[in-house]
C-alpha cells in the first residue's frame, strides 16, 4: 500500500531560528512573557495587537517570513517590551522541541503560551482525498497536540503558566459542510480539556477557546461573512478569558448557547438538515 505523506520530508521549510535574538527581557511581575504559534493568523494578530500595548514580551513564530516581520514591526510600535520571532512551519512537528525551547530561553520563561494555527481545508476536496482530509487533521489536531504536548510539560514542572489554544465551534458537532474541519478541531478540543484536568492541579491554566465565526482571511468571500464577529472584539474577549485562566470560552458568548441548542437537535432531524 502506498500512502502520501502529511508531511513533505523533502520540503526546505523548517524552523528558522535567529541565532542574535536580544537578551531575555528581565521579570519584572508585571510584563507577561507570551508565546504565540501561528502569529499571522488574523485574530492571533488583533491580540498581539493588545498585548502588545500593554507592554507585554512577545515570542511570535508563523511561517511567512515577511508576515511575521510586519507583526513583530507593528508589535514594537505598539510598546511590546520585547519582541523577538521564529520562522517556522509548525507541520514540522520534528521541530517543536527545538523551536519551543529557544522561545522560552528567548523570552526568559514562560507566562502565556498562544496555540493559534489553523487552516480550514476545503470540505469537498477533503470529502474525496484522503490526503487532503489528513492534511487538515495534521494541521488542526496532530501538530498542536505535539506543541502541547510539550508546553504542557514544561508548564506542570514550573507549577506556572497559562496555555491558549484556539479550538473551534466546529468541534461541537459534526455538520456536512465542514466535518473534517470540524472533527479536526473536536479532537483538539477534547484533547485540552484533558490536559487541563491533568495539569491545572499542578498550577497551570488552561483555556480553550471556541470562536464562531469570525471576521479573518479564513472566513474571507464566505457566504455571509459580513455578518461575522469582528477581530478586534473577538481579540478583546479572548484576552481577557487569557488574563482570568478561564476554562472554555465562547467567542462570541452567544456561541455557547447557540452550540447548545445545535447538539441538542436530535440525530434523527440533524442529518435531513443542511447545516
Ligand atoms: N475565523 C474564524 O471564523 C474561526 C472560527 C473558529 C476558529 N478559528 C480558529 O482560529 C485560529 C485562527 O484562525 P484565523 O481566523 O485567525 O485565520 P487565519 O487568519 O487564516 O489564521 C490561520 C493562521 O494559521 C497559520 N498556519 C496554518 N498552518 C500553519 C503551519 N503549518 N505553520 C505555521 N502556521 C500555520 C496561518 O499561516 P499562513 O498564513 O502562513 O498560512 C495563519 O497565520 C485557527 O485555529 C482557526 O481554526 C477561526
Amino acid at each position: 500500500m502506498s500512502t502520501t505523506p502529511v508531511v513533505d520530508p523533502t520540503s526546505s521549510t523548517h524552523a528558522h531560528l535567529r541565532p542574535d535574538y536580544a537578551a531575555p527581557p528581565e521579570s519584572t511581575g508585571q510584563s507577561k512573557r507570551i508565546l504565540v504559534l501561528g502569529a499571522t493568523s488574523g485574530i492571533a494578530e488583533a491580540c498581539i495587537q493588545r498585548w502588545a500595548s500593554r507592554g507585554e514580551s512577545l515570542f511570535l513564530v508563523a511561517r511567512n517570513p515577511n508576515r511575521l516581520a510586519a507583526v513583530a514591526a507593528d508589535a514594537s510600535t505598539r510598546g511590546a517590551r520585547f519582541v523577538d520571532t521564529a520562522v517556522a512551519d509548525l507541520d514540522r512537528t520534528e521541530h517543536h522541541a527545538d523551536l519551543l525551547a529557544h522561545a522560552v530561553n528567548s523570552l526568559g520563561g514562560l507566562d502565556v503560551a498562544y496555540v493559534a494555527l489553523g487552516v480550514l481545508g476545503d470540505q469537498s476536496k477533503a470529502e474525496r482525498s484522503f490526503h487532503d482530509a489528513a492534511q487538515i487533521v495534521h494541521t488542526n489536531y496532530t501538530a498542536p497536540v505535539s506543541l502541547l504536548t510539550w508546553l504542557g510539560n514544561y508548564c506542570a514542572q514550573r507549577h506556572a503558566g497559562t496555555i491558549a489554544v484556539l479550538s473551534s465551534v466546529a468541534g461541537d458537532r459534526g455538520r456536512k459542510s465542514n466535518y473534517v474541519y470540524g472533527s479536526s478541531k473536536a479532537g483538539l478540543t477534547a484533547f485540552v480539556d484533558g490536559l487541563r484536568n491533568r495539569i491545572d492541579r499542578e498550577g497551570v491554566r488552561v483555556t480553550t477557546i471556541k470562536p464562531g465565526p469570525v471576521k479573518t482571511a479564513m472566513t474571507e468571500g464566505m457566504k455571509g461573512s459580513e455578518r461575522f464577529a469582528d477581530v478586534n472584539k473577538v481579540a478583546a474577549s479572548i484576552v481577557k478569558s487569557i488574563d482570568h485562566g478561564e476554562d472554555v470560552v465562547y467567542v462570541p458568548g452567544q456561541w455557547r448557547l447557540i452550540m447548545a441548542i445545535i447538539r441538542a437537535i436530535p440525530e434523527r432531524i440533524f442529518k435531513k438538515l443542511n447545516l
